[in-house]
């Protein structure tokens, strides 16, 4: 006997669903009518799937007291019920394809009535669903229309018999659970709901059904071919190029092809007898030539992000201008490839990759990481019963999209393991377009793949891969090589990034990476500003491993995304003192769209300027320029700054826009003196030594001409950030968790002498953590020509370090500091292995300005090969370079925090002043910091120079 209701069986059901058209090809517009149903909907949740009747679908049921929600949304992200994030672990008993009694279930209404020219006896309609999670059973005027799966796929159904001119009842139900939730594993919170849009679709008789636009370009002739078949006989006519053809038919003109550098649309439209449809087409072709991914004949070099969907606010409901604010902010930082990681993305957002130019690889809805946990036990993947649903979703996915020239590669899916369906999937893709290359990261010996693809490696594999010595089966080794993952970009970091772009660089085999990801999956929250994982109390969950993106929730760029735009960008610029030699590192385009700009610095100071004369290269040329003379100094440090620039507005930036940069040094900083004049004074209590005054007693440094000053001392810790404390699962050294073991968080400062001796007052101290036999023998040395302050501090560790130190330097706090001057790297934050970006000038900041909002706060905000500073009062020079960092709370406060909103201001301005920083690496989920990055406790000596500048 059984207990399942009948009536919901369909949601434990691994097939697809029922009901649903065939898929076809998407397209936003067309001359006949469409009727949007986003909008405030009528909203009732129930904790289980058959809680409640199909009653609610009949017309006339009074949902008077039902609460509302906007779709396209979620309703856990209005007030009903709470979102969940796991990356990997299924949040339910795996139980394939059974899902919780628990299973919260969202009955939607809306009432509608049809335009006025809507003519019900003209044809047909359609209802189309572009997204919900994770299952829906739909209704139309109390008639049960199907059922469907598949949360990021689109699903028509036929409802032209069942329409009225008014008073129309969509009723749909949408269970939170489903069998298809067992393939939608995917690393993001789960978050059920209508979150695409919703739309009725007028099909007047000869309406366009599906339709495919196949537009291959020939480069060694210069033409593009255009056929497009349709279900619906029709004609093509393409104006430009004068082209006026049956569907189904092959015509070859000359024309410009598409390319991500060199977007080139054509308008077109498509006639059948009862619709227009208009085409944007772009002419390229995509092969698999000499072991590369090649596009119109050339091979491409992916500087690519990894796009999940979000908005702090709407979570995966994006409206057009967030998709827009995507595109552009990839193209203004370089960008020039998307994997819309891990599912099709609104279908919107393939028009403006279209359109902006991007590489896109388009992935498929599937993941099943969870299975992970029992060894891919069970993975529905290699079980013949979920081959359909599997199926399903692959044809959603390429029906939907195969008329889009950005996207090149099909993803089968992400991280779910291997089997029979997923080769399933890859025959039918294949089949159905062999125009493009087939991708899934999964598949490491390439049996279904077109294209090696790894999610991680480090650079040494990388490198070993690059020359072709890491092996594998015969059908990888003949493979390109892609990176489908890298870079991770969560909190700060990630580390490394130019050292994979040289690698990648060095060898034809790899086509470069994606970062992962775009942007961190923050929610806007008032109890912390943005929450993430265990913030809504749930059972299990992944903490702040869903915030690691390139951009803030709201979509700042955050230091990681400019150190990428730094490293991927499309023109080198290097050379000597008075040639710069100019790189086109672009696959297609050449320099007309940019102009060239030189600068000379002094000190920082720019004093002169001017346009550069560059050819206009080809992809790929490189060529000298002359610099004009330098400018007569007297002195100084001196260097030119060259600029490449938009030379016009584009789609995706203004004219003046700045593409790439180049800094080429001309004359050394002298470093800064100071003569030992003054000699240190005591009495009462105290030390004077010129500006200086110390406490006799432990020779503390107490001010410095006006300036107070507190708690002057050696510093090694940093707050870790994510990447220092590493992934779990990381079988490496995770430094963050060895400092704490050893107690780098907690050092003790035992004073052994404090020396009045000549010129110098020496403050002779031992620095290290209870528990332990290492540490960190420290001098501090103190000295004056009667106006500066000058100190050097003498670091020899003793003992058996075995782990590098996260920062060394001094730390200090200072009674009021607000703006700040610095000249050294900047404007933003850099560290060892992330200071591409770091551009050599005279920066101004304040200290709030200097910090980086990471969503779980961690170390940040240093600036690097800092000079001189200035704030508070103090000017400090260094000898050599520092890194400077400045914050309203101490480190401490800062390691402390989960939250932003845990973070508030005190009175004290905190200064670290560094000779060195650890490197930041990619470990929360990738290599740890490269060897030249690391920071050994050795034998230091660093010097800075204070002076009170009031
Ligand atoms: C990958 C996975 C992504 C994400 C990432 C870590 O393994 O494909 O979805 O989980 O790790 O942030």
């Amino acid at each position: 006997m059984s207990f399942r209701t009948s009536a919901t069986d369909y949601v434990e059901d691994v097939s697809p669903g029922s009901g649903a058209l065939p898929p076809r090809a998407w397209y936003p517009r067309s001359d006949t009518a469409s009727l949007s149903l986003n909008g405030s909907w009528r909203f009732r949740l129930s904790a289980t799937a058959d809680a409640e009747d199909d009653a609610f679908a009949e017309p006339g049921y009074d949902a008077g007291g039902w609460a509302e929600v906007s779709v396209p949304g979620h309703w856990v992200l209005q007030g009903h019920g709470a979102p969940v994030y796991t990356n990997h672990l299924y949040p339910f008993p795996v139980d394939p394809p059974r899902v919780p009694t628990e299973n919260p279930t969202g009955d939607h209404l809306r009432f509608f009535d049809l335009p006025a020219d809507w003519d019900v006896t003209d044809g047909g309609a359609v209802l189309r669903f572009d997204g919900v999670e994770s299952c829906a059973r739909v209704w139309l005027n109390g008639t049960d229309i199907g059922e469907f799966k598949g949360s990021r796929l689109p699903h028509e159904f036929a409802v032209g018999h069942l329409l009225q001119p008014a008073g129309n009842v969509l009723a749909v139900r949408v269970h939170q659970w489903s069998a298809g939730s067992y393939l939608e594993d995917q690393d993001q919170w789960w978050l059920p709901g209508i979150f695409r849009d919703v739309t009725l679709l007028h099909r007047p008789a000869d309406s366009v059904l599906d339709f495919f636009v196949h537009a291959s370009y020939d480069h060694a002739g210069g033409t593009g071919t255009l056929r497009v078949d349709s279900d619906v006989a029709g004609r093509v006519t393409v104006p430009d190029l004068g082209i006026d053809v049956a569907t189904g038919e092959s015509v070859t003109v000359p024309v410009e092809p598409w390319t991500a550098e060199t977007p080139r649309l054509y308008d077109g439209l498509l006639a059948t007898g009862g619709e227009r449809v208009p085409l944007r087409i772009g002419f390229r072709t995509v092969e698999l030539a000499d072991g590369l991914i090649k596009v119109n004949g050339k091979a491409v070099l992916f500087k690519g992000v990894n796009r999940h969907e979000w908005h702090p606010r709407l979570g995966r409901a994006l409206d057009l201008a967030t998709m827009r604010e995507d595109v552009l902010l990839m193209k203004r930082h370089n960008v020039n490839a998307v994997r819309t990681s891990h599912y099709p993305p609104h279908p919107a957002f393939l028009d403006l990759c279209d359109e902006y130019g991007l590489w896109v690889i388009d992935e498929c809805d599937l993941e099943t990481h969870g299975f992970t946990e029992q060894a891919w036990r069970d993975n529905p993947v290699d079980d013949d019963r979920w081959t359909p649903a599997l199926l399903d979703r692959a044809a959603r996915m390429v029906e939907r999209d195969k008329n889009h020239p950005s996207v090149v590669i099909w993803s089968l899916g992400n991280e779910a393991g291997t089997g029979r369906g997923l080769t399933a999937m890859a025959e039918w893709i294949h089949g159905r377009d062999a125009s493009r290359l087939v991708h899934y990261e999964g598949d490491i010996d390439c049996r279904d793949t077109d294209v090696y693809s790894r999610m991680y490696a480090d650079h040494a594999e990388v490198e070993r891969i690059g020359r072709a010595l890491d092996g594998g089966t015969h059908r990888r080794r003949e493979l390109p090589f892609i990176l489908c993952e890298y870079g991770h970009a969560m909190g700060n970091g990630p580390g490394g990034l130019a050292d994979y772009q040289r690698i990648f660089e060095s060898h034809d085999r790899l086509q470069g990476g994606f970062i992962w990801e775009w942007i961190d999956h923050g929610i806007e929250d008032e109890r912390y500003g943005y929450a993430y994982g265990g913030d809504f109390g749930e059972e299990l969950h992944d903490g702040n491993f869903v915030c690691d993106g390139l951009v803030f929730p709201d979509r700042r760029p955050s230091p990681g995304l400019l150190e990428y735009k730094k490293v991927i960008e499309p023109v080198r610029i290097d050379g000597d003192g008075t040639t710069v030699r100019i790189t086109n590192r672009q696959d297609f385009a050449d320099l007309s769209a940019l102009a060239f700009e030189w600068s000379y610095q002094v000190d920082g100071e720019t004093v002169a300027s001017g346009s550069l004369a560059v050819p206009d290269l080809a992809a790929g040329e490189s060529a000298e320029a002359k610099l004009p003379e330098p400018p007569a100094t007297d002195g100084g440090e001196t260097r030119w700054t060259v600029r490449a620039l938009l030379a016009a507005d584009t789609s995706w930036g203004p004219a003046g826009h700045v593409v790439a940069w180049g800094q080429i040094p001309v004359s050394a900083r002298q470093s800064p003196s100071v003569a030992a004049t003054a000699a240190p004074v005591s009495g009462d209590g105290r030390i004077t030594l010129g500006p200086g005054v110390f406490d006799a007693r432990n020779g503390a440094l107490l001010s410095i001409g006006s300036v107070a000053v507190t708690g002057l001392r050696l510093d090694v810790w940093r707050a870790t950030t994510d990447n220092d404390d590493g992934a779990a699962w990381q079988s490496d050294l995770r430094y963050g968790e060895l400092w704490r073991k050893f107690g780098l968080h907690r050092m003790r400062h035992r004073l052994d002498a404090v020396q009045v001796a000549g010129d110098a007052l020496t403050v002779r101290t031992r620095v290290a953590p209870a528990a332990w036999e290492f540490g960190l023998a420290t001098d501090y040395r103190w000295t004056s020509d009667g106006d500066r302050l000058r100190l050097t501090v003498s670091v020899t560790p003793d003992g058996d370090w075995t782990v590098p130190l996260p920062r060394l330097g001094i730390r200090f706090g200072l009674p009021a500091a607000d703006r700040v001057r610095w000249f050294g790297g900047g404007p933003g934050e850099a560290y060892p292995d992330t200071r591409a970006a770091a551009l050599v000038g005279r920066w101004e900041s304040t200290v709030d300005g200097l910090q980086t909002p990471y969503v779980r706060p961690q170390e940040n905000g240093a600036r690097a090969d800092v000079r001189w500073a200035e704030l508070g009062g103090l000017r400090i020079d260094g000898d050599p370079e520092f890194w400077f960092t400045a914050r309203r709370w101490t480190t401490e406060q800062l390691d402390a925090a989960a939250h932003r909103s845990d973070l508030t201001p005190g009175d004290t301005v905190w200064v670290n002043l560094d000779h060195g920083q650890h490197g930041i690496g990619s470990q929360s989920c990738g290599p740890g910091v490269l060897p030249p990055y690391q920071l050994h406790a050795e034998p230091a000596e660093f010097t800075f120079v204070f002076a009170d500048i009031g």
